[in-house]
This record gives structure tokens, C-alpha cells and sequence, in this order.
């Protein structure tokens, strides 16, 4: 078995791989799974076989003979995007596409090790709160795993995708009255009183999985690093997470350096932001948040303090974008590069415009982008915000009189 602990950041204390919590028991501080990193040699993760998550199985907290609960997760493209780069005025672009994941986001980087885990540990069931994604990821591997699963949604605010996925799957749905923030709330009281198995970010086996995008991103570019990686933040797991998997290249000397973390919230709903700018240490949560981007319709980030910790050790920035602006680039990457993502995805191409009209991003970085949910996750948007189809009539020349009135 391989030796690792979990470690509160911010406190220090420590748990056992045999324990269930998410939050540490003494300060209620975030925990991180720590490695003894002396004992993992660097070879192994370079010259590893396979694709996906489980290919980087040296740094994940499994043995060799853990049965994982998988459905080929990982190994999404990495798209060089130079007639975008062009139009934004930047040289050296990249997209990494996580809505291709299995479930269409890469929420399903985290499930393959979280539901791993919960079979490891036994549990009786699996739940989360989710603004959607989540909830589809969790009800496909908790399917697989032949668990019983429960999930928290907001009412009136889940793109129709996501929902369809987490009833097809078989997860028990619930459509609570209130947001996100309250769902996490109360699915984190009731985990700890049913046991039932807590699969939100705030779960740090959660964030093991996910950090493979770094590892797959290094890879792609020859174990090099770009100067800089952009993402939406919600609940902020997805940038500390990837932080964490940079700076395991780097401890293992596989990298020498670290991209700045530059992470893009909606302004309806951006505490990280408004932290990071403000220089202080913790976030004011944001009682109502508002944004189309439903995704990140996140007002009270539990992973917050890694996410400051990530942007701010490796020289990133926070920035938030508008509705408006999410929504000119969420079309502009569909027609240009002809990658269709959902709203959220899309604020980290927002906010690469924004930050390189600012002046804060260099024209000759090497930016990768990284666009969390598939464009199919949120048909009722594509459909607000498109030109609707045209009804005519089957006659050929009735469509060629339109087609060259064009
Ligand atoms: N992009 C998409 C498409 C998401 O679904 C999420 C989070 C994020 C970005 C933000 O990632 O929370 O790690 O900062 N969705 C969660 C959910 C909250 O419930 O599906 P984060």
C-alpha cells in the first residue's frame, strides 16, 4: 500500500486513509492528501502506460491492487487554437477540452478516485450537492459501483443536461428550494448523520483525481509547463486541485516551474475575486449569487482557501467577466475553433480576453484554457441565445431563393 496522510492545511493535523472526514475534526480547516514524495520515483510517472486518470496511479492513493471504479475518464485533447489566439492577439493558445470526459465535464476525473474510494471504505451510499455537473458524474459512477446515490440540486437552477444525466443514471434526485451554497450545507449534515459518503470538492480524494489535468497537460507539452492556465472557479476545488498536481511535478523534478494559477469567476458571483483583490486572507461569502453561467452560481466556495493559496503562490490573478461576455465567447470558441462548451467553461476564454486587454497577460505567454462542460450540459442557453431555426416549407425553391438571398 502506498503511504500517504491527510493533512489539515491549515492546522496540521492528521488523519488516517482509513478515516472518514472531509473537514478537519479540531479546526474544521480543509485537509490535503500528503505523500511521502522522497518514496515515489519520477520515472514512474513519466514513463507510465495508458491514458486517462489511472495512468498516473504513482501519484493517486490506491495500491497496485485497488479495483477502481472507472469508465476511461481523462486523456481529453489539447487543442492549439491559433485563429483564436490570433483574434484575441495573444501567439501561443491552447484548449484543453474536460466536456469531452465520459459524463461531459471533468467532475469525472474526481468521481473515478472518490467512488473508488467510498467502495474501499465500504460506505452504505454516496451524495452531493451539485449545481449539475456533479451530481451527472456521481450518478453514472455510483451506478457502476452499484451504489445507492443521493443528490442535492438547486430548483430552477440546473441546466437540463445535467439533470437529465443524474435521473437516467438512477440517482435519487432532490430539488431543494433554496441554492447551491444551502444544498452543500445540509448534504454535509446529512452525510456525517447517514452514513453516506460526501463526493463535493470539499472531499480531498476528490481533488486526486482532478489534479491529473496538470499531469496531462505537462505531458502533452514534452513535460514542459505553460507560463499560465486559466479555468472558471464555482467551488473552487478545480484550480487548487490542479495546482497541487503542478506542484507535485515540480517536487519530483519532472517541471521546474508552475503556471499562474488564473482563475475566472461570473460577477454575480465572484467572493474569490473579490478576496484575491482585496489582498485578504478569506472570502465574504455572496449571499445571492446570479450569473447564466448556473455552474458557478456559487456564492460561499468551500475549497476558497486553496484556491487563494493556488493563484497566489504561483504569481496568478482572479478576474471576473460579465454575463455578456461569457456569452461572445462561449460562440466565438464554438465558431471559430468549433469547441462547444457550456456558459462556465466558457468565462476562462472571457477572462483571457479581458486579462490580456488589461495588459495583465503578455502577448507571447503560452496560456492553456481550460473548458470544464460540454456544450450539451445546457441546451436552453444554446437555444436563448442562437438564431432559431428557419421553418419552410419541402420545396427546393423555396430554399433556393433563401439560400442565395444570404
Ligand atoms: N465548470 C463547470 C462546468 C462546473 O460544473 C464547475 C463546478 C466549475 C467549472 C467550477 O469548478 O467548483 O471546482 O471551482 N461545478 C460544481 C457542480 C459545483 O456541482 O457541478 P470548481
Amino acid at each position: 500500500m502506498k503511504e500517504y496522510e491527510v493533512e489539515c492545511i491549515r492546522c496540521g493535523a492528521h488523519y488516517t486513509k482509513e478515516d472518514v472526514v472531509y473537514t478537519c475534526r479540531k479546526c474544521d480547516g480543509l485537509l490535503n492528501i500528503k505523500y511521502d514524495y522522497s518514496e515515489i520515483d519520477p520515472k514512474q510517472v513519466v514513463n507510465a502506460k495508458g491514458e486517462g486518470v489511472w495512468k498516473y496511479r504513482t501519484l493517486l492513493p490506491f495500491s497496485n491492487e485497488t479495483e477502481q471504479v472507472t469508465i476511461n475518464e481523462g486523456n481529453t485533447p489539447l487543442y492549439r487554437c491559433d485563429r483564436l489566439a490570433k483574434s484575441i492577439g495573444i501567439s501561443d493558445l491552447w484548449v484543453k477540452h474536460e466536456g469531452l470526459n465520459p459524463s461531459g465535464s471533468f467532475k469525472d476525473r474526481g468521481m473515478t478516485v472518490g467512488v473508488t474510494k467510498a467502495v474501499e471504505l465500504g460506505v452504505g451510499g454516496v451524495a452531493c450537492a451539485s449545481t449539475g455537473n456533479t451530481s451527472a458524474s456521481l450518478a453514472i459512477f455510483a451506478a457502476k459501483a452499484d451504489l445507492p446515490c443521493f443528490v442535492l440540486l438547486p430548483k430552477g437552477k440546473v441546466a437540463l443536461g445535467k439533470v437529465a444525466q443524474a435521473m437516467m443514471h438512477g440517482a435519487k434526485v432532490f430539488s431543494l428550494r433554496g441554492n447551491f451554497d444551502d444544498a452543500l450545507r445540509i448534504v454535509r449534515v446529512l452525510c456525517e448523520e447517514e452514513n453516506l459518503y460526501l463526493l463535493n470538492s470539499v472531499n480531498p480524494y476528490r481533488l486526486e483525481g482532478q489534479k491529473t489535468i496538470a499531469f496531462e497537460v505537462s505531458e502533452k507539452l514534452e513535460w514542459n509547463v505553460p507560463d499560465r492556465l486559466i479555468l472558471p472557479v464555482g467551488n473552487a476545488g478545480n484550480i487548487s486541485a490542479i495546482f497541487k498536481g503542478f506542484s507535485e511535478l515540480n517536487i519530483l523534478g519532472i517541471t521546474d516551474e508552475i503556471p499562474k494559477m488564473t482563475g475566472i469567476q461570473a460577477a454575480g458571483a465572484k467572493p474569490v475575486v473579490d478576496a484575491f483583490k482585496a489582498a485578504k486572507a478569506e472570502i465574504t461569502p455572496e449571499a445571492n449569487p446570479e450569473t447564466i453561467a448556473s455552474a458557478i452560481r456559487i456564492g460561499d466556495p468551500v475549497n476558497a482557501a486553496k484556491a487563494l493559496h493556488a493563484i497566489r503562490d504561483s504569481g496568478g490573478v482572479a478576474e471576473s467577466v460579465t454575463d455578456d461576455e461569457i456569452t461572445e465567447a462561449q460562440l466565438e470558441l464554438a465558431r471559430v475553433e468549433g469547441i462547444g462548451v457550456e456558459p462556465a467553461s466558457a468565462a476562462s476564454i472571457a477572462g483571457l480576453k479581458k486579462l490580456v486587454e488589461l495588459g495583465e497577460i503578455a502577448k507571447d505567454e503560452r496560456v492553456v484554457c481550460i473548458t470544464t462542460g460540454h456544450l450539451l450540459k445546457d441546451p436552453e442557453r444554446v437555444i436563448s441565445i442562437c438564431e432559431a431555426p428557419i421553418e419552410v416549407d419541402a420545396d427546393i425553391n423555396v430554399l433556393r431563393k433563401m439560400l442565395r438571398a444570404v
